[in-house]
């Protein structure tokens, strides 16, 4: 799946959670980058993601990186109930931090390669004094909390935007996009720069086709992208 430059995430919060082990080996086989956690407190965004416990167990079974989103008020409380592994990634949300540079620099030190999430109505420009610190850009391209929500357009042209002024910046960071990541969605953003695709239940774990089907028609569907 390295082969190209676009890196998939698996949304572990859309598992089918009847079958976690099949999914699990599933997507290990199928060579898929990371799995995607999604911690959510209820008050930064609705809803509850899955809590560390549950976490750390998927964690201990496979090797596979973790892609840690925080979808939770000063998440600087819970850093260090991450088990955060050489390679993981852990993003944070701009709008969720009282002091969005020291916790960067604090992940940092403990080991996690970086990245700061957008809500579809924040401005990118909320980067411009912390991007030279960043390995990841997380443009959330539905509002945050549920799975299954329809894409908010005006988060397309957005991907482009952060394209441009990571360049302006010649920062490496990666563009990831979260939310309503389907095959119909792919080529328009893949054509903007996301070069790290989060698959949820709009392009991997869709109703009860086999996951390795779906795997392979994400992927299918990049590679059209990039051609
Ligand atoms: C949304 C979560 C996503 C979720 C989206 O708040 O952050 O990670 O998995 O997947 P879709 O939109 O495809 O269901
Ligand atoms: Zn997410």
């Amino acid at each position: 799946m390295s082969k190209n430059k676009i890196k998939i995430s698996a949304s572990v919060m859309c598992f089918d959670w009847k079958n976690v082990e099949p999914q699990l080996e599933k997507l290990v086989r199928g060579g898929i980058d990371y799995l995607h956690f999604d911690l959510i407190d209820g008050v930064f965004a609705p809803d509850f993601g899955i809590g560390t416990s549950v976490i750390n167990s998927i964690r201990e079974n496979v090797q596979l990186p973790a892609d840690y989103h925080l979808m939770v008020e000063n998440p600087s409380r819970i850093f260090e109930t991450l088990i955060i592994r050489n390679g993981d990634l852990v993003t944070v949300h701009q709008e969720a931090c009282r002091n969005l540079h020291r916790d960067i620099l604090e992940l940092k030190r403990l080991g996690a390669r970086v990245g700061v999430a957008l809500n579809p109505a924040t401005h990118i420009y909320s980067l411009d004094y912390i991007i030279e610190d960043l390995d990841h850009v997380l443009l959330m391209t539905v509002n945050p909390g549920f799975k299954g929500q329809s894409l908010v357009e005006q988060t397309i042209p957005k991907i482009n935007n952060v394209k441009s002024l990571l360049e302006t910046f010649n920062s490496q960071a990666s563009i990831g996009v979260d939310g309503n990541v389907s095959l119909a969605n792919i080529p328009r953003m893949v054509a903007g720069g996301a070069n790290h695709l989060v698959g949820g239940s709009s392009g991997l774990f869709v109703g009860n086709q086999d996951l390795t089907i779906s795997l392979a028609r994400f992927q299918e569907a990049i590679n059209a992208a990039i051609r």
